[in-house]
């Protein structure tokens, strides 16, 4: 039986998954069902700095490695997730801030080494990083992390002249949340992004997680929202989907999960540079929801048993029909 990345194949977009390497060492059914389903992986947790760098200056790749070699042998390609963030950092970095013991000139050093080191590894292996993610809070703002308090707005520019310079092949993403349609924040971005530009900054796409749920409305306008990054410039992405419901699933709930993926792939593939379409996750089995959303879950294409629901019929006929 034909996967998504079959039905995929003639419209140019990688469909993607991020891929839990626990599950993805103890369980051959997910392991099967993400070469079988996907021509692109992103790690969900195993590049991110908290699990790399846990003792300073003693980096762990080896979880890493393996997806990506992993990757080249099932034809997939690699996201790169995501040399900033403000969570999962590693503690002697966050305790050594708090403390003062790290002053501004020794962080801008760290996140110098870090994005070297970390881009350096896997260079010409990864072809897009998320080189930060969630800088802009739901208010439309700059977030109010260590690094804007300490290094001024300055550390974005710096973050993506450094990947680049580390790896001059992979394409340069910023990333977030509730950028799916035309709103404040994904507004705030694209002004960002013109800024980037201006000064000639090297940043390449704009990544849209679209962490959706049931309950709420479906963004608007999201094609003229991908539209607009497109005419700066920029490839874009969808890169974290999952569409979670308020639990137990029933059908009006699944039609609804069914559409809403469909919705989000539409867009991508009507528009011009949209390059990959990829889910957080793909079985309920291995969901990050159900710890975060008290009550919520459901959120993937295939269920617990990897049985497919109405929202993986949904993608399969979108890229069919794409
Ligand atoms: O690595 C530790 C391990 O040492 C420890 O034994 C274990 C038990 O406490 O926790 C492990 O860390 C967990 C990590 O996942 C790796 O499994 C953290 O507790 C847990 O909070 C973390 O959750 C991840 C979450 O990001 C928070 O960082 C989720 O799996 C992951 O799906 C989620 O993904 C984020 C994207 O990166 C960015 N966009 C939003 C998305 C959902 O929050």
């Amino acid at each position: 039986d034909t996967g998504l990345r079959d039905a995929a194949k003639h419209t140019g977009v990688r469909i993607g998954t991020a891929v839990d390497m626990a599950a993805f060492n103890a369980d051959t059914t997910y392991r099967d069902a993400i070469n079988r389903e996907f021509n692109s992986v992103v790690a969900e947790n195993v590049m991110k700095w908290g699990e790399i760098e846990k003792e300073r200056g003693v980096l762990n790749f080896a979880a890493a490695d393996q997806l990506v070699d992993s990757a080249r042998a099932n034809g997939q390609q690699v996201r790169g997730h995501t040399l900033l963030w403000h969570n999962q950092l590693p503690g002697w970095l966050t305790a050594g801030v708090t403390s003062g013991e790290i002053d501004a000139a020794e962080l801008r050093q760290i996140l110098k080494r870090h994005v070297f080191e970390v881009a350096g590894h896997f260079r010409g292996r990864i072809v897009a990083w998320d080189v930060v993610n969630e800088i802009i809070d739901d208010n439309a703002q700059l977030r109010d992390t260590i690094f804007l308090r300490l290094l001024g707005p300055g550390y974005i520019a710096d973050m993506f002249r450094w990947a680049h310079q580390a790896d001059p092949k992979a394409k340069l993403y910023l990333n977030d949340y509730n950028v799916e349609g035309i709103n404040a924040k994904s507004t705030a971005y694209y002004d960002l992004v013109k800024q980037l530009k201006a000064d000639r900054v090297p940043v390449h796409g704009f990544g849209i997680q679209g962490h959706l749920g049931v309950q709420y409305p479906f963004p608007n306008n999201v094609l003229d929202n991908v539209r607009r990054f497109e005419k700066l410039g920029l490839d874009t992405a969808f890169t974290e989907v999952d569409v979670r419901m308020p639990m137990p699933p029933d059908a009006t709930k699944l039609q609804a999960q069914a559409y809403a993926y469909s919705a989000l792939l539409q867009a991508c593939l009507l528009a011009q540079r949209c390059v990959s379409f990829t889910v957080w996750g793909f079985t309920d089995k291995y969901s990050w929801v159900p710890g975060v959303f008290n009550g919520q879950g459901a959120a993937n294409l295939l269920d617990e048993n990897f049985i497919p629901k109405l929202a993986y019929d949904a993608v399969k006929t979108t890229f069919t029909l794409g």
